[in-house]
């Protein structure tokens, strides 16, 4: 998936989403690996959060206009990342269903939020597209 210009970014996200789908392969579903388990969701959160952060720094740095929006979005999902993590500790979800949900919803975010961010890119004076490696 590459449209960002930013080659970090782009890793990011195949990152991030190879790990989503890795995760929900290679988990233990075991009531026993339950701790280990979190643990593992714990270090994803750590990947999705820093590279939020990383987008939001990219975008202040462009003078994005839509950065306060785009914010917000990552904001709600950074909340249902804690919030369905709290329910996993608590027993209260399933590990397959958090994380269906969560890639589906950072999957979602790319394809909208992170490609208006492209789009308006495209179109500043002296744009040049990155060549990825
Ligand atoms: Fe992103
Ligand atoms: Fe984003």
């Amino acid at each position: 998936m590459q449209f960002l210009h930013d080659p970090q970014i782009d890793r990011d996200h195949d990152f991030l989403i190879n790990r989503f789908s890795d995760l929900y392969g290679t988990l233990c579903w075991e009531a026993s690996e339950h701790t280990a388990n979190l643990t593992l969701l714990e270090e994803l959160k750590t990947h999705v959060f820093g590279h939020f952060t990383r987008e939001e720094a990219e975008m202040k740095t462009l003078s994005f206009p839509d950065l306060a929006q785009h914010h917000r979005a990552h904001q709600r999902l950074r909340r249902a990342f804690i919030k369905g993590l709290q329910n996993l500790e608590s027993n209260r979800a399933s590990l397959q269903e958090f994380l269906l949900n969560m890639r589906e919803r950072f999957l979602t975010h790319i394809v909208t939020w992170d490609r208006a961010f492209e789009e308006w890119l495209a179109l500043q004076p002296g744009y040049v597209p990155t060549t990825h490696a």
